[in-house]
């Protein structure tokens, strides 16, 4: 796509100009939490909606914060269930943090203040993703050409004679929407054509350039783009690769020009053949004599990569009993014998119903022998918060999980 605006010393100098003034205002006024920046979720946690548990964030993933209720001490984030809807998810405030907000995405919602009329903010998102590298021409291009648009149709409201400056100058973003869905931004193109739609009609008597994209193919696009980079998100943060996949095929089918999901896809990929490369040897270590117990740790580390890929799980499901050895062996009088710890037999059968009950609502339960007594000490705690534990429910699975991962180590109570 061409840039004409951006060429020539003058024009520079007034972008940069307008730029660094925009700037200023932005950086000034910048709270903490800023709604529509993302935030970043600083630990394990659960995503609450209407008091009820929603679905276990991990730590690093990111959300679009949309409320921050600092009274309740609580950020609302948005949060896409499987079936394509948005709603706000909260969770504690103190488990969260502003994040960078990406050069893409604020182009897209400047294109969106455009369109809703929001100009200000419009030549604020603009600014700021004229600071990345990558986006740079592409942001200076669109925020001079929209300026431009806004100045002279201002004008034309009151001299009849500026009217076929501000029609150019909507022919201009007519064209610029038209290479934007060529060049497979339709997230970018459809706002940017709808707001030239609203800022012609606020002038009277105006010719407004006839659109020269396809609206409706263009919706369709830019709705199944940004669902499916939601839930591509999501999936890709909780390891659910398979699922991901889905989604990074379908956004990128839709809107081909997506960075994030461009980024996304070689990640996936990667990791979903690595996991079918595990079950393979996981299979083939199946078959062997004896060979049972070296397939789990493939499998073991073929689910960690990928959560949700079907043949590892059906072949977890075949070693089920072998996986309950190493995972959570059963406290048999042999077990008592072999861990050698003071703590009563029913007590420690207690701890073990609840880890294998209310540690597995949301994942499997790793090999003991996989993270030292300390580490899961601290996976107790903070998983414990997520299961909705109170201390002596942790401390009874910790209890439980000491004298299993002894009996582990040592080989099994068999
Ligand atoms: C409400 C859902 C949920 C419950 C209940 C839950 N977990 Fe988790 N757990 C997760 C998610 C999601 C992850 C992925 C990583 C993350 O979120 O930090 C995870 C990851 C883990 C990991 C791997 C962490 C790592 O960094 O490799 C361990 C170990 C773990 N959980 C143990 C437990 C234990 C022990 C319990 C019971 C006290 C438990 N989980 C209960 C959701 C849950």
């Amino acid at each position: 796509m061409k840039h004409p605006h951006c060429h020539g010393a003058s024009a520079r100098f007034v972008v940069v100009a307008a730029l660094a003034a925009w700037l200023g205002v932005s950086q000034a006024a910048s709270p903490a939490f800023v709604v529509g920046d993302p935030v970043r979720v600083t630990r394990s946690e659960m995503l609450l909606f209407q008091g009820k548990n929603l679905a276990g964030a991990a730590k690093g993933q990111e959300f679009t914060l949309l409320k921050h209720d600092a009274a309740k001490k609580q950020v609302f984030v948005a949060f896409m269930k499987d079936d394509g809807t948005l709603v706000a998810a909260s969770l504690p405030d103190e488990a969260a943090e502003p994040a960078a907000s990406r050069a893409t995405s604020d182009l897209v919602r400047g294109a969106e203040a455009f369109r809703d009329q929001r100009y200000d903010e419009a030549k604020r998102l603009f600014t700021r993703a004229a600071q990345d590298k990558q986006q740079a021409a592409l942001a200076g291009a669109l925020f001079t050409r929209v300026n431009g648009a806004i100045g002279s149709a201002s004008l034309a409201r009151t001299n009849a004679a500026s009217k076929t400056a501000a029609t150019t100058t909507l022919q201009t973003l007519r064209d610029t929407a038209e290479g934007l869905a060529k060049a497979g931004m339709p997230s970018l193109a459809l706002p940017l054509d709808e707001g030239t739609d609203r800022l012609g009609a606020q002038v009277p008597g105006l010719t407004v350039p006839a659109t020269k994209v396809d609206r409706p193919d263009l919706t369709k696009r830019a709705t199944i783009s940004q669902r499916s980079y939601l839930l591509a998100r999501q999936a890709f943060a909780l390891k659910q690769l398979v699922t991901a996949s889905k989604h990074v095929a379908a956004g990128l089918e839709a809107e081909p020009a997506h960075v994030e999901l461009k980024a996304m896809q070689p990640l996936v990929q990667k990791d979903v053949e690595e996991a079918d490369s595990l079950c393979k040897t996981a299979k083939k270590l199946q078959r062997q004599p004896n060979g049972a117990v070296h397939a789990l740790s493939a499998i073991d580390d073929g689910l960690k990569l990928c959560t949700d890929h079907a043949d590892l799980r059906e072949l977890r499901k075949t070693l089920a009993a072998a996986f309950e050895e190493r995972t959570s062996p059963q406290v048999t009088p042999a077990f008592l014998a072999m861990a050698k710890v003071g703590t009563a037999g029913t007590i420690l059968e207690e701890g073990r119903k609840l880890y294998t009950v209310r540690c597995t609502e949301c994942h499997d339960l790793e090999m003991l022998d996989g993270r030292s007594l300390a580490g899961w000490s601290g996976m107790v705690s903070s998983m414990g918060r997520r299961a909705g534990l109170n201390d002596t429910e942790k401390s009874r699975i910790l209890e439980y999980i000491g004298a299993a991962q002894k009996v582990v180590e040592a080989g099994g109570a068999k």
